[in-house]
């Protein structure tokens, strides 16, 4: 059971609409993944997905819960927010599709890519979404699916 020890854990709040402290949360997270010391394009993969499931509540939910638990030899994140929830998961997934409205768009958000990032970057997603209540995404990360 040594290995399933859990290293770090991170519990944070996001707050929708909140464009000051957006991308705090994943900010946090790669200080601390680069502290634990796994190889930088382990970090990578996951600051990028946690930064997009951060943003994805900024833009588009209420608030939400981001929750990390990084053990020695993989990372898992949760975030769990109230908000609109997702009427279609397989269109959401599309590159290029967004209900971001033209001031989100303006500030450079909303291009679409989001979700698709999250699937590129970890070794296991799954959304948990329903309408007119809230998202949750969770990911796992493996440090033995790095080549
Ligand atoms: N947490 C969420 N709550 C409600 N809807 C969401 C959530 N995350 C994604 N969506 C919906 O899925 C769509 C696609 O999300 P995705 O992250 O791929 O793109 P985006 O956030 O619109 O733009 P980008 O991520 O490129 O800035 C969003 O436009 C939104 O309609
Ligand atoms: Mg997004």
């Amino acid at each position: 059971m040594g290995e399933d020890k859990v290293l770090v854990e991170i519990e944070r709040e996001i707050v929708g609409g909140d464009f000051q402290s957006a991308g705090d949360v994943s900010s946090e997270l790669k200080k601390v993944l680069q502290q634990v010391g796994f190889p930088p394009s382990f970090n990578r993969r996951i600051v990028i997905a946690a930064y997009e499931a951060e943003m994805n509540v900024v833009i588009h939910a209420y608030r939400g819960v981001f929750t990390t638990q990084i053990y020695e030899d993989q990372v898992h994140i949760e975030v769990d927010d109230q908000g609109p929830g997702i009427p279609d998961l397989e269109l959401a997934f599309q590159e290029g599709y967004s209900t971001a409205p033209p001031h989100i768009r303006e500030m450079g958000f909303g291009a679409g890519y989001g979700l698709s990032n999250m699937k590129k970057c970890s070794d296991r997603l799954e959304i948990d979404t329903r309408v007119g209540e809230g998202t949750k995404v969770i990911m796992d990360f493996f440090l033995n699916s790095e080549e």
